[in-house]
């Protein structure tokens, strides 16, 4: 099996498509361990990952808690309200404090583009990007992967559409690198305001209106628009967001009849999906849940389990 090459995880532009299958691979193998009565296994004993969130998060934050445990190593959480952030320290001193205790992996969710990249480069401990800005969201991007390729068998020449807050999502952004990496066809879908300039040299098609954007495709994917990274309202209100860009089941419809659901989360139900659609029988976003904890393993091992053992036992 080919090795996996990285000090840290920073986005899907860092990864070749042999890097992703080995993740993917890698994480079907480690998936059964969360059906086990005893969910354990001691590959990652004795090393320790620092959780260090900026900003809010429960799905993330709690799968890489999860993959962790289930690896046997220690975890430990810090969130920037209850850190000598507060007091005014530097996120550059916080890092080189944190590498004098000799840390593993330190997972880091910032509100700036390149947060992860700067630790990086000043820690020996690895880097695990878990959404920096509107830049990447790798690990989501993975998983998101992963859940394609269980459900669809595939993810090369595969149709998929991407609707909603195109121009704020690092989960878009890294989702279009990764898909269209796999072999995958992208067409974005939402309103011009939330469009970035020049999205088609990502190599993705753009089609305004999502009820053309999602016939005869294989896959859905939907966004929630980043209110957060908006500095002025790019739509009238949402009552009319909803009722242009709102996934429905008469959109959906149009859609494969075989083709599947996604949204990352959190989800505005009645904003971005009907609650029909969310909970419906083509909607695959609790198995994205299931699958982010098998992908984290995946990647927690690759990154500091690899070397020592090849064995998951
Ligand atoms: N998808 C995602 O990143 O969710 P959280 O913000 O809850 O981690």
């Amino acid at each position: 099996m080919a090795g996996f090459d990285h000090k840290d995880l920073l986005g899907m532009a860092q990864l070749s498509v042999e890097d992703i299958d080995l993740i993917l691979d890698t994480a079907e193998s480690l998936k059964e361990i969360s059906e086990r009565d005893v969910k354990k296994v001691p590959t990652l004993r004795g090393k320790s990952i620092i959780n260090f969130f900026y900003e809010p998060s429960t799905r993330t934050r709690t799968s890489f808690e999860v993959a962790a445990k289930r690896l046997s190593a220690d975890t430990l959480s810090l969130s920037a309200s209850t850190s000598s952030i507060v007091k005014g320290e530097t996120l550059v001193d916080t890092a080189r404090n944190l590498q004098a205790m000799n840390p593993d992996l330190i997972v880091l969710r910032h509100s700036s583009t390149g947060a992860p990249h700067l630790l990086a480069r000043v820690m020996e401990a690895g880097v695990i990007n878990a959404g920096d800005g509107v830049n990447e969201h790798p690990t989501q991007a993975l998983l998101d992967l992963y859940t394609i390729r269980e459900k669809k068998g595939k993810i090369n020449g595969l149709n998929v559409a991407i609707i909603g807050d195109i121009a704020h999502s690092r989960v878009a952004r890294s989702n279009i690198i990764g898909l269209t990496k796999m072999g995958a066809r992208v067409t974005v879908s939402g309103p011009p305001t939330m469009m970035p300039v020049e999205i088609e040299s990502m190599g993705v098609n753009v089609e305004y209106d999502p009820r053309k954007a999602v016939e005869e495709k294989d896959v859905v994917m939907v966004l929630r628009i980043q209110l957060e990274r908006q500095s002025k309202l790019l739509f009238p209100t949402l009552r009319e967001y909803s009722r242009f860009f709102g996934l429905s089941q008469a959109v959906i419809e149009r859609a494969k009849e075989d083709a599947i659901v996604m949204h990352p989360g959190p989800m505005n139900r009645g904003v971005e999906i009907e609650s029909d659609v969310a909970d419906g029988n083509r909607s695959v976003i609790l198995d994205q849940v299931a699958n982010g904890v098998a992908v984290r393993m995946s990647i927690l091992y690759l990154l500091i389990g690899g070397a020592r053992s090849d064995s998951v036992d």
